[in-house]
């Protein structure tokens, strides 16, 4: 494979950090607040380009204010930008709380109506080529259609969950986190072995390669059947927002390189540890200098 395209979601994030979350219909005071560009798409564009590879990012803003922050961070990243614009940007509201777990609101804005016709012309060929589920699933399904007349890699985040089949079926390896996972297998995941389980059943079911994201407890990947499991490298999490974009668009960078996945699957791994550390997806991405030097001492 030569280059990877990310085809997907460009929101901006509000960020509302709090002693505890609230419940339903309650008001809780927010301590900080932050205003970050996100979306899974780009937050998976711009976990590819700080870890070495200049991708292309295939969105839709919209005509307004938040547009504009956004594509002003997105410039000061090595990102090819292929964006078109609609009428309003997708809002991200996320509450975080002070244990590092968030509650997501997610308005699509022109992500909800992003097509395969915003981009007449699009060539996409030898590429590793990734999607999430916050654009319209027919405009997952059109780029599929198109990505089979030459050979690519897909890799496919089920998130927000969608049991697609069409989606499912022609993604070479799908990366759900836990709770997707237990949807694709149809089975609890308690334990290692019960995503090992998992592994397995996603496999046979939608005939593809299957990383399942156990967030603080690793990440286990079943690879042409064989399954390993990585265990989680250990930091403070302040924030765990965007950690599997960072996890996905990390493999695929380190994957590019190596074609290698156990080598891939440890480099993801640090690459999702750390973007932990800080609030925000994005910002607290790492680049891959940050996680040679923590693989080089492991
Ligand atoms: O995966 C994290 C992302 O989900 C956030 O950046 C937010 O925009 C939502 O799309």
């Amino acid at each position: 494979m030569k280059d990877i395209k990310v085809i997907g979601s460009v929101n901006i994030d509000i960020i509302m950090s709090s002693q505890r979350l609230p419940s339903t219909g309650e008001t809780v005071k927010a301590d900080k607040y932050y205003l970050y560009p996100g979306g899974k798409g780009a937050n998976q564009a711009v976990a590819v380009a700080r870890t070495g590879v200049r991708p292309e990012f295939l969105g839709k803003l919209g005509n307004d204010y938040f547009a504009e922050i956004i594509i002003n961070y997105l410039k000061r990243e090595n990102i090819e930008l292929s964006i078109k614009y609609g009428y309003d940007t997708g809002i991200a509201m996320i509450n975080v709380e002070s244990s590092g777990r968030n509650m997501i609101t997610v308005y699509p804005g022109s992500n909800g109506n992003v097509s395969i016709d915003d981009f007449p012309g699009v060539k996409i060929k030898d590429s590793i080529v990734l999607f999430q589920q916050e654009i319209p699933l027919k405009t997952i399904r059109d780029f599929m259609e198109m990505l089979k007349e030459s050979k690519n890699i897909i890799i496919t985040d089920p998130s927000p969950y969608n049991d697609d089949i069409y989606v499912l079926q022609n993604s070479d390896i799908l990366t759900p986190n836990q709770s997707e996972a237990q949807l694709l297998a149809g089975c609890e995941i308690k334990s290692i072995d019960d995503a090992r389980k998992a592994s397995i059943r996603i496999r046979e079911k939608y005939k593809n390669n299957v990383i399942i994201k156990l967030g603080s407890k690793g990440s286990l990947i079943n690879y042409n059947g064989e399954i390993k499991y990585f265990k989680a490298y250990s930091v403070n999490a302040v924030d765990t927002t965007g950690a599997g974009d960072c996890f996905n668009g990390a493999f695929a960078s380190e994957f590019l390189r190596t074609e290698n996945p156990d080598k891939s699957m440890e480099f993801a791994n640090i690459a999702a540890a750390l973007a932990t550390t800080e609030y925000g997806a994005f910002p607290s991405f790492p680049y891959r200098n940050q996680i040679i030097s923590i693989l080089g001492d492991n």
